[in-house]
């Protein structure tokens, strides 16, 4: 990870005013998100059979060309929802159990990068369609995925980790 991401990183860890706790089913829904998440990465990779080799779609018939195209369409949709509807979890638990106010900064700062990440995803999501349509999913759903779990990644360190660990240690 290059150094100014780590710092930047780094700088964000501030989830000191913390001031309640999640309950066991709040933390059990947070988990099952995140499961869910890394389950529509799996099941993305899952979706190209030459996914691991990192080839192309040109052996493939085009009938199965398609069915990756179709694919790629409803994970796109599937995905959004599922990752709109986990961040507006986070917030609306930080907000409530967890007793962030709206000015805290580091709730501030992770609603933000939701607001951040959420237009990247869209943003992949358009650069990843070019590509499907131009008869190469499996390049599409490559680039895709790993972009992905890249950005979930840093994430993941960066916001999430803290502020469930900051409630753990209570
Ligand atoms: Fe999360
Ligand atoms: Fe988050």
């Amino acid at each position: 990870m290059p150094s100014i991401l780590k710092e930047r990183i780094k700088a964000m860890l501030l989830p000191g005013q913390i001031a309640g706790e999640l309950s066991p089913s709040e933390r059990h829904l947070i988990d099952e998100e995140h499961a869910r998440l890394e389950q529509f990465l799996e099941d993305l990779r899952d979706t190209c059979e030459n996914f691991g080799k990192q080839g192309n779609c040109f052996g493939c018939n085009r009938t199965q060309v398609a069915t990756c195209q179709g694919r790629l369409n409803s994970f796109f949709y599937d995905f959004l929802d599922l990752v709109d509807a986990h961040f507006e979890t986070e917030e609306k638990i930080m907000l409530g159990s967890l007793k962030a106010s709206n000015e805290d900064d580091f709730f501030k700062k992770h609603q933000a990068e939701h607001a951040r990440l959420m237009a990247e995803v869209k943003d992949l999501m358009r650069e990843s369609s070019i590509f499907s349509q131009q008869g190469n999913p499996s390049e599409a759903i490559y680039r895709l995925e790993n972009k992905l779990v890249e950005l979930f990644g840093e994430h993941a360190n960066a916001f999430d980790t803290p502020f469930l660990r900051a409630t753990l240690r209570r």
